[in-house]
């Protein structure tokens, strides 16, 4: 979406403030032994409680409020008797709806102990996000983002999922500019437009190229020889610096 007033704004940050609390508490409830439906249920109880919809569960159905992947497994996880391990990457995607405004954020971490690869890994995807992050204004190519975080990504000696990107949010959970590339896309001609509401989310991974759809329907994974982290804001396009969408106290 386009925002429009100040209304517009005020609505959005509401449940961006909301998506950001909700991997706030899921992250620091995170413990080895315990199955990704327990973390997905302190999930859907504060999101009940804050009066917000899982927004997988409104738009598409998903069998969950929000998604966890685990390891090879790196976006649209299903939460299930999978259990938490030691030394597990979890990747928490939390998108809601308040008021017919939409917010979409995801984090990824690791569950102790970790290892200098994995260190790196969280450490280079979330500095490709900020980087991304610092080039996007009104009147900017929307390929900046993949042009970034492909730089970025090589610098620090990962691969990108080429296969999922980032897009427009607001109004609807994914909406117009639709797949925003992870690479640079040189005939890629959008231009970021002034109140454009946006998600920045790059998946950095050891070696895996593209995703493949789980048996399930839904997870999607790489090759097992592989570990990916994704680190997901969704921003308001201004002149300057863009407005931080999905953050919270
Ligand atoms: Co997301
Ligand atoms: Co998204």
């Amino acid at each position: 979406m386009t925002l429009e007033t100040a209304e517009d704004l005020e609505k959005l940050k509401k449940i961006g403030y909301i998506v950001a609390k909700t991997i706030k508490l899921m992250k620091n409830s995170i413990e080895s032994g315990m199955t990704t439906k327990e973390l997905d249920d302190i999930g859907r109880k504060y999101l009940e409680l804050e009066g917000a919809k899982s927004a997988p569960e409104l738009v598409y159905n998903f069998p969950g409020a929000t998604c966890i992947s685990i390891n090879e497994s790196v976006a649209h996880g299903i939460p299930n008797s999978t259990i938490i391990r030691d030394g597990d990457m979890v990747n928490i995607d939390v998108s809601a709806e308040l008021d017919g405004y939409f917010a979409d954020s995801g984090s990824s971490f690791i569950v102790p102990p970790s290892n200098d690869l994995k260190k790196n890994l969280i450490k280079a995807t979330k500095q490709a996000l900020n980087k991304a992050i610092d080039e996007v204004k009104a009147g900017v190519f929307v390929n900046i983002i993949g042009k970034t975080i492909e730089k970025q990504a090589r610098k620090a000696g990962f691969s990108i999922i080429r296969d999922l990107g980032s897009h427009g949010v607001g109004r609807h959970l994914h909406e117009e500019p639709k797949f925003i590339a992870p690479f640079y896309d040189k005939n890629d001609k959008r231009v970021l437009k002034e109140g454009m509401v946006i998600t920045i989310e790059p998946f950095l991974s050891t070696g895996a190229e593209y995703v493949f759809q789980d048996r399930d329907g839904w997870t999607l994974k790489t090759d097992k020889r592989y570990i990916t982290a994704q680190f997901e804001h969704t921003m308001v396009i201004t002149k300057n610096k863009p407005i931080l969408i999905t953050v919270c106290d």
